[in-house]
């Protein structure tokens, strides 16, 4: 129960990575607020409260400033502060450079990136009054190093770590880390869908092919999960990381060592 009494925001929380931090949170005594732009994220919120956990959902687009600043005002209004904000929301196309629409660029830097800066202020203007809190944001492998036909993916995230950086520097005098995290290749529907849209892109493979010969190159030699990001996120928001800010930590089985 290292989170008994704390107060956690996880946006992109209605499957996936964010789900499976929202569980993890639950399960050690914190409350936590779900926050996505789909229904399924209350579904998952009930599921947590048959756990136990104090556990809110709220619909919230991460790209808009007046949502994202209502989400923020009203958790630390219902429950007195916030110590812990993760922005996980994230989406992802895969599109040689010629077929990248201008549409697409906007709409992956603006969930990807604008939706960090966004809640980390909205979250940052609650921890500064309370002189705590920890900031933790989802980056990717492709923070580190470009993929194939996502320049616009690769290009977002790897703005995720310069925020982290920039951030961490500023809001340090408040009592606040900042930092991010790289997961690699995690078997969510993100994946299944970039297991179909490369292999399409690469080659002829059939579905779960490419993610198999990928995950052949990981040094653990499987794919990561929900849960295994978790644990590192766990970490960050805990006491245990009091002195760790503006760093970008990956969670990846050792695909990327850098
Ligand atoms: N799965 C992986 O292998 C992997 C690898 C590296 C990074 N990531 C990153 O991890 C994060 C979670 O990925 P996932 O695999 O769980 O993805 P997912 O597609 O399973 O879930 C994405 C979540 O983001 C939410 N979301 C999308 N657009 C939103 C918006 N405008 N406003 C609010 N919520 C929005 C969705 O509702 C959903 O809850 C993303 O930031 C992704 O880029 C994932």
């Amino acid at each position: 129960m290292r989170f008994a009494g704390k107060v956690v925001v996880i946006t992109g929380a209605s499957r996936g990575i964010g789900e499976g931090i929202a569980r993890r949170f639950a399960t050690e005594g914190a409350t936590v607020a779900l926050a996505s732009n789909e229904d399924r994220v209350h579904s998952v919120a009930a599921a947590l409260r048959e756990i136990g956990g104090q556990v809110s959902s709220h619909i919230v687009d991460v790209t808009d400033s007046a949502q994202v600043s209502a989400l923020y005002d009203s958790i630390a209004r219902d429950r007195g502060r916030i110590d812990v904000s993760i922005q996980n929301a994230g989406v992802i196309t895969i599109k040689p450079l010629a077929d990248l629409t201008e549409r697409e660029w906007d709409l992956i830097m603006d969930v990807n990136t604008k939706g960090v800066f966004l809640c980390c202020q909205a979250a940052a203007r609650h921890m500064v009054a309370q002189g705590a809190g920890r900031l933790i944001n989802t980056a990717s492998g492709q923070a580190r190093q470009g993929f194939i036909y996502t320049p616009h993916y690769a290009a977002s995230k790897f703005g995720v770590v310069g925020l982290t950086q920039s951030l961490a520097k500023e809001l340090a005098a408040a009592g606040i880390t900042v930092n991010a995290f790289c997961p690699g290749i995690i078997d969510t529907d993100m994946w299944a869908y970039n297991d179909r849209e490369w292999g399409q892109l690469l080659g002829t493979y059939a579905p779960g092919e490419l993610m198999a010969e990928w995950v052949r190159g990981i040094p653990l030699k499987r794919a990561g999960t929900a849960a295994d990001v978790a644990g590192l996120v766990a970490f960050l928001a805990s006491d245990d990381a009091a002195y760790i800010t503006g760093q970008t930590i990956n969670v990846d089985g050792g695909l990327i060592m850098s």
